[in-house]
């Protein structure tokens, strides 16, 4: 039994809460601390490995690693063998975090592989048995991600939601799209409303939120409890702002163009803070576009980024982005 104290925190899967989505290659400590500063009120790491943690490789582990300024965060873990993932959950809870999270969603092949992630929708008793497995070691919260099921001939989501209930679960995300579909097409926002008529706990709406009109529309549609946003915060961590804003009536600061550079450069700086200078150089190639989308005339820039490889030179192409923008406005004003 691990000996972490159980943290109690009213109100985390509670209505209106906020979350950032567990994103492989994207949640890390510095993007999950920068949605925490416009406003996510929880995060899920990227997933872990539940055998590659209990081998402990350097790199799994410091998935798990947070920043100081986060708020309560979820470790998810992955795989099939019912003793590694509670084994795994044990070494995830040693470090601290708010919850437990079970991936039952991912379609990548390398996963499904192995019966981890959305192969386990197809196995349900099993996925008990893991459930089970997990909340005899640890006195964490443990919640699930879960999809529509494996293919729409195979529908059983709700199935899937009455097993993880009755196993204990503190709560459940939908990402309700099936396997086949893997992040393409729409999601079934009415799969989630189903899900909520059909359990008592908390269920958490997991796809295609991208704006405050998303965010309304689906917790209308669905009654959802809590809101997770996992592409629509890709270079625009301040959406959770935009939506705590509406929720309070309060008027919302529009983040224009130089605006975004400061955050993309504040990212830039933590991730190499984090990551050091070369991986953390190298791993931010992937984020370039989402900040400069939609701002004209960036072709060359995003080039010169994705090819930099100190910080020294993203902060001066950064300052040139910004020198381009005001001479826009400039011409435009
Ligand atoms: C690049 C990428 C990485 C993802 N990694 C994970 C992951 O590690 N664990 C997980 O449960 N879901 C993962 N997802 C799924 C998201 O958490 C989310 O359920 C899905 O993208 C739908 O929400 P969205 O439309 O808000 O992005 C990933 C999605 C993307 C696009």
């Amino acid at each position: 039994m691990s000996e972490e104290v159980k943290i109690d925190r009213p109100g985390l899967f509670g209505k209106n809460s906020l979350c950032l989505a567990p994103l492989a290659g994207y949640s890390d400590a510095p993007f999950r601390l920068l949605c925490f500063e416009f406003g996510a009120d929880f995060a899920v790491t990227e997933m872990v490995s539940s055998e590659g943690l209990i081998r402990a490789g350097d790199k799994t582990r410091k998935i798990l690693r947070r920043m100081e300024g986060e708020g309560p965060v979820g470790c998810q873990l992955f795989g099939a063998r019912p003793e590694s993932m509670a084994r795994a959950a044990e070494l995830a809870a040693g470090t601290g975090p708010a919850f437990i999270d079970l991936n039952f969603g991912c379609p990548v092949k390398k996963v499904v592989k192995k019966n981890g992630g959305s192969a386990l929708m197809r196995d349900l008793p099993l996925m008990e048995k893991i459930i089970h497995a997990v909340k005899s070691r640890v006195t964490l919260p443990v919640t699930a991600k879960i999809r529509s099921g494996w293919s729409a001939a195979e529908e059983n989501y709700l199935e899937a939601g009455e097993i993880l209930e009755g196993a204990g679960v503190s709560a459940i995300t939908l990402h309700p799209r099936y396997r086949t579909q893997g992040f393409g097409g729409s999601a079934h926002w009415d799969h989630i409303a189903r899900l909520k008529e059909r359990v008592s706990i908390p269920v958490i709406a997991s796809g295609d939120v991208k704006s405050v009109a998303d965010y309304l529309k689906i917790v209308d549609t669905t009654a959802c409890d809590v809101v997770m946003i996992g592409r629509g915060a890709f270079g625009r961590p301040w959406i959770f702002r935009e939506i705590k804003d509406r929720l309070s009536g309060r008027d919302t600061d529009p983040v224009e163009g130089v605006e975004r550079i400061n955050i993309l450069e504040r990212q830039v700086r933590m991730e190499v803070e984090w990551k050091g200078e070369k991986r953390g150089v190298m791993e931010l190639r992937k984020i370039y576009r989402w900040y400069l989308k939609g701002l004209p005339g960036m072709k060359d820039f995003r080039t010169r980024l994705s090819r930099s490889g100190t910080l020294r030179e993203v902060l001066e192409i950064l300052e040139d982005l910004r020198e381009e923008i005001r001479k826009q406005w400039k011409e435009t004003a």
